[in-house]
């Protein structure tokens, strides 16, 4: 049961905390039980939002849970809420903006509430060196990263765990009551030495998938873009929900970009694998200029093989995340593998496309921070 969970699988690790290795998706969709993202859905979305989005159409997005039911509820006119979050250890990089940025997308095209969840309670108990005063602390900078994507205040509750706790906590314990803790030693690999905390803490994590029902005093739908790592949490609220009179909550899942060096995701704990949303232009080429590419040990080969773009981190990031235009990343790609273009101008161009990003992103975080108010609720 633990090993259906958490994936050991080759040199494959995807859990919550941590994931590393060479993953492989295919074997993830089986081993998690979930379904891969269709044609068809990707089809019934587009008939609805006008478009897909690239992240969906270049599968940075691959795998669901009763996606379809969502999209079947909404025709009939039952619409759904966004739920998200993270984990504030740190500053916000690439990687966790992947799904925010979807999840934005959903909110646009489909009128969709959301609740976005900063665990900064999950990131004291399961990081030994970080203190609460400091992920609290992460938890509010991590919300100007959430505003800086431009949520409709309106429709956006951002909660910070510890801070919303007179909410949370009530609810909390009626989802704690349904989890026995041999359930959450099988899902999580919690020991007799595992602190108590972290027991409890799956029960935070599931009670935003029904706050909008309890808003609205009838069921919602509830539609969960993030890293297929948290799974195991969502997992564990669609055994739960049903018992407590609530609809299972859907889920839609992305890959993991690559830290700079490749081998496992980008990771706010390890920073030099990492770009921050608050990275200078200088720390973005110094970072780019030392990633991983699919490049050959010297020019002459180079020109005489092509590079690699299955191996190549710039790449990676170009194909999905900065360069849109299907006929752009193709040329590249040709150029490339053809010899013509060396890794150099890659990074340039990568550097620029990030920097770009950056510039406008750093000046509306440092803007949300006169209209943080609007998006936390008083209690
Ligand atoms: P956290 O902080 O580990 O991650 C936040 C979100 O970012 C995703 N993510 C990535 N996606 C793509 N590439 C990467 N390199 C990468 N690194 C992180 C994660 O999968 C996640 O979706 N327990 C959660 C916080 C949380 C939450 C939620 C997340 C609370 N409620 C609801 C998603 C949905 C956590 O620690 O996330």
């Amino acid at each position: 049961m633990f090993i259906k969970y958490l994936i050991y699988y080759y040199s494959m690790i995807v859990t919550p905390w941590e994931v590393s290795g060479e993953i492989d998706y295919d074997k993830l969709i089986k081993k998690f039980g979930t379904e891969r993202i269709d044609k068809k859905l990707l089809d019934r979305i587009e008939n609805i939002a006008g478009e897909v989005h690239p992240f969906l159409k270049r599968g940075l997005f691959f795998s669901h849970r009763d996606l379809k039911w969502i999209i079947d509820e909404y025709d009939k006119g039952n619409k759904f809420f966004l739920y998200t979050g993270r984990g504030p250890s740190g500053d916000t990089h690439l990687g966790h903006l992947i799904s925010w940025i979807l999840t934005k997308w959903f909110q646009d095209k489909f009128g969709a509430k959301l609740y976005f969840q900063l665990t900064d309670d999950e990131k004291f108990l399961v990081k030994d060196n970080l203190t609460l005063e400091q992920t609290n602390k992460f938890a509010h900078e991590n919300a100007l990263d959430v505003i800086a994507l431009g949520f409709d205040p309106k429709k956006t509750t951002i909660i910070i765990d510890t801070e919303y706790s007179k909410v949370l906590y009530k609810e909390a314990l009626k989802v704690a009551k349904k989890i026995t803790f041999s359930t959450v030693k099988a899902i999580f690999g919690f020991t007799n030495e595992s602190n108590i905390g972290k027991i409890f803490f799956a029960s935070f994590q599931i009670v935003p998938c029904f706050l909008e029902s309890i808003k609205q005093k009838k069921n919602v739908p509830c539609l969960i873009p993030c890293g297929i790592d948290q799974d195991p949490y969502f997992r564990l609220a669609r055994d739960v929900l049903p018992k407590l009179g609530y609809y299972k909550p859907a889920e839609i899942h992305s890959k993991f970009i690559s830290g700079l060096g490749g081998g496992g995701k980008m990771s706010a704990s390890i920073p030099s694998s990492t770009i921050f949303t608050t990275d200078s232009p200088n720390e973005v080429k110094t970072k780019i200029n030392k990633t991983l590419t699919g490049g050959r040990e010297t020019v002459e080969l180079q020109r005489k093989l092509g590079g690699e773009t299955e191996k190549c981190v710039i790449y990676e990031y170009l194909y999905y995340l900065f360069e849109n235009d299907d006929k752009l990343i193709e040329e590249r790609k040709k150029n490339c593998k053809s010899g013509k273009i060396l890794c150099g101008e890659c990074k340039n161009y990568l550097t620029e496309k990030i920097n770009k990003f950056l510039k406008d992103h750093q000046e509306k975080r440092l803007k949300a921070k006169l209209i943080v108010k609007e998006f936390m609720p008083d209690l």
